[in-house]
């Protein structure tokens, strides 16, 4: 299979670059592990997405993000994303693709507040807003006949001049990407797929810890590929959690949206106290660091498992309304929200860092670009500003279409060296479920207990010895294994742990999302 483009992972970034590339006459693959979208962080993103308010300015936009992000974000990115922001929505959610977003009344598009925004400017589709956004994304690009859709084909490896050539001298060659292997989850082949540029939009790594809101893709696949490659990673340490998760045993972490304190909802200890204006003067709507902290900080205090979110001064009317899905999970597990207030922890939930990408999505890997959370442009620095992760995915996945195609005489008017086919050991061991169980459960444990959102020298040093004796182990346990999904996830997921753990250490300074006690 050869294409201009491939796009591993069908969110928004993935979504959007494969749309403008295909509607300029590009063949497009994209690529997606799942068998739909709905697996995707996009797709289960409720908040909503930062666009401009009322007496908002490029300048506000600015410095909320640079002061969210501890002040170390990328001043280039976050000028882009002020900038261009708005008026991207615009052309591509509202008018392209058509996104459902909430409106008042009178027709004008409702806005809603987060954490460290000094003005309402989010949009949003109820509490559903990836979702909506996923939707008309999805029906945007089937209209375009230049894509070809792979779902239920896992990604293993990118595929580079360097590596995989039958170039004898191909070591001497600049890390340039060629495509990607992808598994056939169904007939478990592995196919090459080449591609004049590779772009990764896989999504972010929160499976790898214990508590996470995000969904069962996310298991860290997009960072260990490309750290194989050659690229090169940043700011892993920046791990943010969200501080406002569902505490039920049977609630997954379910997110209980920023937006709802946004709204008016005030987090208080288990007596019914509110307790942020110790912690900030934003008080509930600090950025969210400060918040997770105050929280742990609290149970550490009071020795209880769980703090509340009290809904009540949303108006009782208001809540099934403004919330539905919030509303209807909390009530199919016994909690009506309109009566009682939402018993929360908080849980990872998203990665300020990523595979190094400039303004223009390029890594240091020739034709391999990446986008969403996958990237770290540095707009997100030490901590991400909320609803800026749909907005910078959609951004920089224009931006790949854009340079791409003006640059096409260097992307797409490119011959492929001769490419080795995926060498298929012919092991058949199937693969035990309950080994791949356990090594989950272990890594799981190791991040959160010890990679967590407050760490220390001692506890990253049991990490790193912990998680590379576990990586060894589950390496070979993948050379002797058939391949398959689960087995390529966990393979990736140990990998990005220990890449996490690795930039953790590394840095002594405690920073936004990275805190370390000593
Ligand atoms: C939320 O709805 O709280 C999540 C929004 C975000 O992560 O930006």
């Amino acid at each position: 299979m050869e294409f201009d483009a491939v796009v591993v992972g069908s969110g928004i970034a993935g979504s959007v670059t494969a749309y403008y590339l295909a509607k300029q006459g590009y063949q497009v693959v994209l690529l997606d592990k799942s068998e739909d979208s709905s697996e995707s962080n996009t797709y289960q993103a409720q908040g909503g997405i930062s666009y401009q308010g009322e007496k908002d300015s490029i300048e506000l936009r600015f410095q909320d993000i640079m002061s969210a992000g501890a002040g170390i974000s990328n001043p280039d990115a976050v000028s882009i994303v002020a900038e261009q922001g708005p008026k991207l929505i615009e052309e591509i959610l509202i008018n392209e693709f058509n996104v459902d977003f909430s409106r008042k009344g009178d027709g004008s598009l409702d806005f809603t507040d987060e954490g460290a925004h000094s003005v309402r400017r989010i949009l949003h589709s109820f509490d559903t807003t990836g979702r909506s956004i996923q939707i008309a994304a999805n029906a945007a690009l089937k209209k375009q006949k230049n894509v070809t859709f792979l779902y239920d084909h896992t990604a293993v490896d990118i595929i580079t001049w360097h590596h995989h050539s039958s170039d004898k001298h191909r070591m001497y060659k600049p890390l340039t990407a060629l495509g990607v292997y992808a598994l056939d989850n169904n007939t478990k082949k592995v196919e090459k797929i080449l591609s004049k540029i590779v772009v990764l939009a896989s999504g972010g790594m929160g499976r790898i810890y214990l508590h996470t809101t995000n969904p069962i893709s996310a298991t860290g696949d997009g960072y260990a590929m490309a750290a194989r490659a050659g690229a090169r990673l940043v700011n892993m340490e920046f791990t943010q959690f969200h501080p406002t998760t569902l505490f039920h045993p049977k609630g997954n972490n379910f997110l209980i949206s920023e937006s709802v304190r946004g709204e008016g909802a005030v987090i208080t200890d288990t007596h019914g106290r509110p307790f942020m204006h110790k912690y900030h003067e934003k008080k509930d709507l600090a950025p969210r660091d400060i918040v997770t902290r105050a929280i742990l900080s609290e149970l550490l205090e009071s020795g209880e498992k769980f703090v509340l979110l009290d809904l009540s001064p949303i108006g009782r009317n208001n809540i099934a309304a403004r919330f539905p899905n919030i509303y209807k999970t909390c009530l199919e597990l016994g909690i009506d929200i309109t009566e009682t207030p939402i018993p929360i922890v908080p849980a990872f939930h998203f990665s300020c860092g990523g595979v190094m990408s400039d303004i223009q999505g390029r890594t240091n890997i020739e034709r391999l670009f990446a986008a969403g959370e996958v990237a770290c442009t540095g707009l997100h620095g030490a901590n991400r500003l909320a609803s800026t992760s749909l907005l910078e995915a959609m951004v920089f996945g224009k931006i790949i279409s854009d340079y791409t195609i003006k640059n096409k005489d260097t992307y797409f008017n490119f011959k492929f060296p001769e490419v080795r086919d995926w060498i298929d050991t012919g092991i058949i061991n199937i693969i035990d479920p309950a080994l791949i169980k356990q090594d989950w459960t272990y890594l799981q444990n190791i991040m959160w207990n010890y990679v967590g959102p407050v760490r220390s020298k001692k506890r990253l040093q049991r990490a790193l010895i912990d998680l590379r004796n576990l990586q060894e182990d589950i390496e070979n346990f993948y050379r002797d294994a058939k391949m398959d999904r689960k087995m390529v996830e966990l393979r990736n997921a140990i990998q990005t742990g220990v890449l996490v753990a690795e930039h953790s250490w590394a840095n002594r300074e405690s920073l936004g999302a990275h805190y370390r006690i000593d």
